[in-house]
């Protein structure tokens, strides 16, 4: 089946060529119908900016320099103002990294869900308001009529999460943008947000894309995953596969450092050494070398494509195949 998203060869620079950071460089993914795609990485690995570009919401000096997105038959990135604007909230939609930043504090939570209803879905009065009702329990929030004349600063961290996503997801988007949905929640919350994604995805059919610093999220809901590294895609595949025998050291480093709920021994736990560094300027060697147990002097001369390993399994590393060997993780089940 066609995917509902195909990007590919996708780079997003803030600044010129020279000196400018390679926020997203040479990025290519799909996702299909009612799939969920998990993006991984560490912080400034790129992940906002992909999501955000996916609607055309760089804002300068930021700016797509190469690439395509494709929406269901049409180029996202030719859509003209009005047609990515039709597009945006009704087919696909965001939750954004910071809630408080996204909901407007002086407007009603009612008043901002009837809103988007009534310029998207051209729906008035009663007809909106009983829809924002809707929308508030789907999400759980308990007596939603009484809710609906609230301010967001009524709400709680968690509450205001469940706003935001009831906002999103107000038009049954095809595809779901969530950019770290539960990062400021506790585990509890966590889940149950997480929860009521998958109720709305298998309801609606959406598509999503869950971006996440925090593998043990994308664990239980993700089909697929795709890891960022300095704004590439190191690894992507099947959950399972990637989960399972890793073929990036990062990502195994990234896997080692995630605290294990069947693993309450927290000095088991490696941090993986060094800091990442800002992609800036053309790389003809692997940005994770520095910071890479097996790297070898290639690294440091050639960059690694991203290349199959095996079957829906692709990893960006010279050495892939001695991974599971040269990182010990054959012998370890370090999967989550
Ligand atoms: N407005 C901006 N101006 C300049 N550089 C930016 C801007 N927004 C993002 N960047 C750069 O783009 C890179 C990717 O940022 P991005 O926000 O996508 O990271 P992220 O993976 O979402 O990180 P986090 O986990 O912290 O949210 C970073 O190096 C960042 O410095
Ligand atoms: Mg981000």
């Amino acid at each position: 089946m066609k995917p509902i998203l195909t990007v590919s060869g996708l780079k997003v620079r803030f600044g010129n060529e020279q000196s400018g950071v390679r926020a997203v460089d040479d990025v290519s993914f799909t996702v299909g119908k009612g799939e969920t795609l998990g993006v991984v990485g560490e912080s400034g690995s790129g992940k906002s900016v992909t999501g955000l570009s996916l609607i055309r919401l760089i804002s300068k000096p930021g700016r797509v320099v190469g690439g395509s997105i494709d929406f269901d038959g049409r180029d996202i990135l030719a859509m003209s103002d009005s047609e990515i604007r039709d597009v945006r909230g009704r087919e696909i939609s965001m939750i954004f990294q910071d809630p408080m930043t996204s909901l407007n504090p002086v407007l009603t939570i009612g008043r901002q869900i009837t809103e988007i209803l009534e310029v998207q879905e051209g729906m008035r009065g009663g007809r909106a308001k009983a829809r924002a009702i809707e929308l508030l329990s789907l999400v759980g929030i308990p007596s939603p009529e009484r809710r609906l004349g609230d301010y967001p600063h009524h709400f709680s961290g968690g509450m205001r999460q469940r706003v935001m996503i009831a906002i999103a997801v107000a038009c049954k988007p095809r595809l779901l943008i969530a950019d770290e949905p539960t990062t400021a929640l506790d585990v509890t919350i966590q889940a149950q947000i997480l929860d009521i994604l998958k109720n709305l995805q298998r309801e609606f059919g959406m598509a999503l894309i869950l971006i996440t610093h925090d593998l043990g999220v994308v664990a239980g809901m993700a089909d697929r995953i795709a890891v960022m590294y300095g704004g590439r895609i190191v690894e992507q595949g099947s959950t399972d596969c990637v989960f399972e025998e890793p073929r990036m050291p990062y990502t195994v480093g990234l896997l080692r450092s995630t605290p294990r709920l069947d693993r309450p021994d927290e000095d088991r736990l490696t941090p993986i050494r060094g800091l990442p560094a800002e992609p800036v300027g053309q790389a003809n060697f692997c940005r994770f070398a520095p910071r890479c147990d097996i790297a070898q002097q290639l690294c440091l001369r050639e960059a690694p494509p991203l290349r199959q390993v095996r079957p829906d399994h692709m990893a960006a590393c010279h050495f892939a195949e001695d991974v599971p060997t040269l990182l010990h993780t054959s012998s370890e089940a370090i999967a989550l």
